[in-house]
């Protein structure tokens, strides 16, 4: 299938809320992406809801859905598969085939998923598995995920109520730690779902350990429910309202809901056996584990993570420190899931634009045809030409399928600054392989020259730095030649230093790092400059743009644009990223 031009929905359909997350994907970039959720029982109306709200923020409707969450009694069965062969012997696909046809499906139950947990490079040969094995003896895992075959068909036709027509259904486990991919160490999963409590424990190759110990947070609100003899959504509402681990013996003495004659005491006298005799249950359970894969931390996600005490109460049992994954921690995983197995799609299809872009270019030069301007979307992000081959035509393409619409390449002379980075020459380059605005950030000395320089190789806006002799003359000829320019501030300069040249600018450039490295960690103290510095262009009714350059991240974007910043200048994280045009929509204002 091909989600090029289109829009796909991720769900997460627990059996108390539902989360959605949209993704748009025309021109290989993400157009929108919202979250949303909401904790109703009445399963129709919440995915109808959920599905509504994203389309109508999307502006179109979903070509695909892709579903994840327990909704119900599913089962997820981990099936180790043990192989020895006579000799050396290397992994095939066709023997992952053969072993996946060895997990069983119960009967009555219907196979959603299966999906290879510990191997799925079959080309390697002599791959070490988890516990040691060579290619004689080969231990593989798989996931399946099975439905009760009567319930499977009640949830297809519940999706079907809300127009909902799944692509595939994934496990939440495996999504769990698809989310946390990056680091490379054992680590434990505790999901307090509503209808079950599962535990696995995870190893860089994969999944080690999976359990259900079965009970989830509707056993407890059934328990307050005959308790208390009240009905079971009143006991659901007092426990999300009262349910505390913590003891408050003040309490007791105050109503827990004005509705109910309940008091904290009351609820939580059920609460807190019930949370003691699960985490023993665990414990019993998982010891034997962590003993053998040594987990170096717990992460906890479902609706029971938001207990008040619970991560307490988990740290003393295991002695280990425990991440809380956020509410929508899955189906972001999900989405992000997703977004990473279609990569090899949206290679290729960028390869074909750009192989039709060039034949059609090519047409126009023998034809004289005029270039009609492309309509397209501007992100207020530029990439730092530092952190990229600029020397290879896909970089350019991948620049274009992000909105980029400006890049900024720094150009240093190793007198203003230690490195030698940048020149006239690949400048020119550049040019010639860029038709987008092109950004120039001079740290060097000589600012006149270098400034008469760049502007004859093309550039569009020239950056100079201060504490440079000359630069006032620089300014003016840039400006003369109708070029934009601007001044770059180092972290250590304040901006009274502008005050007599700001109104002659068209840019304020804050370094948030010392100039002359990529990579360098973002320097907080300069958010203090940037509002100033778009107070006084306020006062003054100036036009200048604030951009920021320098240990630009996705948490410190925010914290730029919050303080008045227009434009984002990115090196490394731009660079580093497996995914570009979505680290670039991870910069944006939200
Ligand atoms: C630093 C340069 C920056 C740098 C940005 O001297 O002016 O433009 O390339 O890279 P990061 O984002 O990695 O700090
Ligand atoms: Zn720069």
């Amino acid at each position: 299938m091909n989600m090029i031009d289109s829009a796909f929905l991720c769900l997460d359909i627990g059996t108390c809320g539902v989360r959605g997350i949209a993704h748009r994907v025309r021109n290989a970039t993400i157009d929108r992406s919202a979250y949303y959720s909401i904790d109703n029982f009445d399963t129709v109306f919440a995915l109808k809801s959920v599905i509504d709200e994203l389309e109508q923020k999307i502006g179109m409707r979903f070509d695909n859905a892709y579903i994840t969450g327990n909704f119900g009694p599913s089962l997820f069965k981990l099936s180790p598969q043990n192989t020895v062969w006579q000799n050396e012997h290397k992994i095939t696909p066709g023997d992952i085939k053969s072993q996946i046809g060895k997990i069983d499906i119960p009967d009555g139950f219907y196979s959603m998923h299966i999906i290879p947990l510990r191997y799925d490079t079959p080309k390697i040969r002599n791959m070490l598995s988890p516990i040691g094995h060579t290619d004689r003896q080969l231990v593989s895992a798989f996931s399946a995920l099975c439905y009760d075959s009567e319930y499977m068909s009640k949830i297809q036709e519940l999706l079907r109520h809300a127009h909902i027509q799944p692509a595939a259904f994934y496990a939440p486990h495996f999504l769990l730690h698809s989310a946390f991919h990056d680091v490379k160490e054992p680590m434990m999963f505790i999901d307090m779902g509503a209808e079950n409590t599962t535990v696995s424990i995870w190893t860089p190759r994969g999944l080690v350990w999976y359990d259900a110990p079965a009970i989830g947070g509707n056993d407890l609100t059934s328990t307050i429910s005959t308790n208390l003899a009240i009905s079971f959504s009143e006991s659901e509402r007092i426990k999300r309202n009262v349910a505390n681990l913590k003891s408050n013996d003040m309490a007791r003495f105050s109503p827990a809901d004005s509705a109910y004659a309940f008091s904290c005491a009351d609820v939580n006298d059920i609460v807190i056996p019930f949370y003691t005799d699960l985490i023993q249950q665990i414990k019993t359970d998982v010891t034997p584990q962590i003993e053998k894969y040594k987990p170096t931390r717990i992460i906890l996600t479902g609706g029971g993570a938001n207990i008040d005490g619970l991560v307490d109460m988990l740290s003393d049992a295991f002695d280990l420190p425990i991440n809380v994954g956020t509410q929508d921690v899955v189906v972001r995983a999900l989405a992000d899931y997703i977004w990473h197995i279609q990569e090899p799609h949206r290679k290729k299809y960028l390869a074909r634009i750009a192989r039709i872009q060039r034949f059609t270019d090519k047409l126009s030069n023998i034809f004289h045809i005029k270039k009609r301007k492309q309509k397209q979307k501007i992100v207020p992000i530029m990439p730092s030409t530092l952190c990229f081959d600029m020397k290879v035509p896909e970089t350019y393409t991948m620049f274009k399928s992000a909105g980029i619409n400006a890049i900024h390449v720094d150009i240093m002379d190793g007198l203003y600054v230690d490195t030698i980075a940048g020149g006239l020459d690949e400048l020119r380059q550049i040019r010639a392989s860029w038709d987008g605005h092109l950004h120039v950030h001079l740290m060097t000395e000589a600012p006149t020259e270098w400034a008469r320089g760049t502007i004859d190789a093309g550039a569009d806006t020239i950056i100079l730095s201060t504490n440079t002799a000359g630069l006032r003359v620089a300014v003016q000829n840039v400006r003369a030649a109708k070029r934009r320019v601007g001044i770059a501030l180092n972290p250590d300069s304040p901006i009274s230093l502008l005050k007599t040249i700001l109104r002659d600018l068209d840019e304020v450039m804050i370094m948030a790092v010392q100039p002359g490295a990529a990579g360098q960690k973002f320097d907080a103290s300069v958010l203090k400059k940037i509002t100033a510095l778009a107070a006084t262009r306020k006062k003054y009714g100036l036009k200048f743009v604030i951009s920021v350059d320098g240990g630009i991240t996705d948490d410190v974007a925010k914290l730029c644009w919050n303080a008045g910043a227009d434009v984002l200048v990115s090196g490394s994280y731009l660079g580093k990223a497996t995914d570009f045009p979505l680290a670039v929509q991870s910069l944006l204002k939200k």
